[in-house]
């Protein structure tokens, strides 16, 4: 069975560009694969949380993916930083990442330009991390929005390189997976980009926002003043409520709304409004599950800790392995 490695930065709550262009796909996957599926804690340390708010926001992460349906009896649920084996191949593979392509990474490059006061070596060497993630487990299958593709391209590269280096053939190439076969990219409510948490508040429906919330963002989202001509094309500041619809909306609730604009008979408050009850329709049992089991301190506890053993019985392997292949051998 192939094996599926995915994360989630401990940044946080979850939105909607987590869901659909991650942990949707890891409920369907866990049926069909042999999956791993953690809380990127170590990676979260880029932007140094306090203590308090690390702690937190791993716990925030945990619950949601239990809400979104992460069977823990299915996939393994683990916390990155309960697995010390990712950081011991993460400095095997910091030895052959070369500068050059790091600094050269599309994700790095947004990095300096948000945050020049905080270019630090944890964030240069973020793909190699992630790549240490994913060869932990010896994974094929990533599944991840389109942001990420190139952080996959180089896991392989690291991954092919480190193989060529000790001439061999233990790491096996991952890939981005969607079941929608394209990868999925959920735009923001400002029109401007992808939904993220570092884009303001304002910009991301969270899996946790209650209806009146929902509706309050979803109904201030960007928009224009509407088509003045049958059947022109959509500009970007009304393109995205579109993009939203399509991954939260059924077809023919789309197709209406796209017919309406095509013979500019639109009204944007009645197609937002139509898109804030869709979000806040699919969100609904999430939510609900999200209040059931935050206090469950126990349950969360046995979770991590049942997911912590498994995770680590499949890393420490390779671990074992690769130390064996680089030549650290018993005397
Ligand atoms: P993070 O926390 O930024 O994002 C987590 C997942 O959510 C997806 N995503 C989106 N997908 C579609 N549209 C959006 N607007 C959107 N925003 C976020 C991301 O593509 C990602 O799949 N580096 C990873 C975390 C990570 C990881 C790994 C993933 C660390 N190690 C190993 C896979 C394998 C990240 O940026 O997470």
């Amino acid at each position: 069975m192939e094996t599926v490695v995915s994360g989630i930065r401990s940044t946080g709550k979850l939105h909607l560009g987590n869901y659909y262009g991650a942990v949707k796909n890891f409920v369907q996957m866990q049926h069909e694969y042999n999956c791993f599926f953690f809380i990127a804690d170590y990676h979260s340390l880029t932007t140094h949380p306090t203590p308090q708010d690390q702690h937190g926001n791993v716990k925030q992460v945990l619950v949601e993916y239990l809400a979104a349906g992460i069977d823990p009896e299915k996939a393994t649920i683990y916390v990155q930083s309960d697995l010390p084996e990712i950081v011991e191949l993460y400095l095997y593979l910091n030895m052959n990442a070369y500068m050059g392509e790091l600094e050269r990474s599309a994700s790095f490059k947004d990095k300096v330009r948000a945050n020049p006061d905080n270019i630090n070596a944890g964030l240069l060497t973020y793909p190699v991390l992630m790549a240490a993630d994913i060869l932990i487990h010896r994974a094929t299958k990533v599944p991840v929005g389109k942001d990420q593709e190139q952080h996959l391209e180089m896991a392989r590269t690291f991954g092919n390189r480190f193989n060529r280096l000790y001439k061999t053939d233990y790491f096996p190439e991952p890939y981005a997976f969607s079941f929608s076969n394209q990868l999925v990219k959920v735009p923001g409510l400002d029109g401007k980009g992808k939904m993220g948490k570092s884009e303001g508040e304002a910009n991301a429906v969270y899996l946790s926002d209650e209806p009146e919330v929902i509706r309050k963002k979803v109904m201030r989202a960007v928009s224009d003043s509407g088509p003045t001509e049958e059947n022109q094309p959509k500009p970007e500041a009304i393109q995205h409520l579109f993009d939203l619809m399509k991954v939260v909306s059924a077809p023919d609730t789309l197709a209406h709304f796209d017919g309406l604009y095509n013979n500019c008979q639109i009204r944007y408050g009645d197609l937002k409004k139509q898109l804030a009850d869709d979000i806040i329709t699919v969100t609904a049992p999430m939510r609900e599950k999200i209040h059931a089991i935050s206090n469950d301190t126990s349950y969360l506890r046995q979770v991590a800790l049942h997911g912590a053993l498994k995770a680590r019985e499949s890393a420490s392997k390779t671990i074992k392995e690769v130390r064996e292949i680089i030549g650290f051998k018993e005397f």
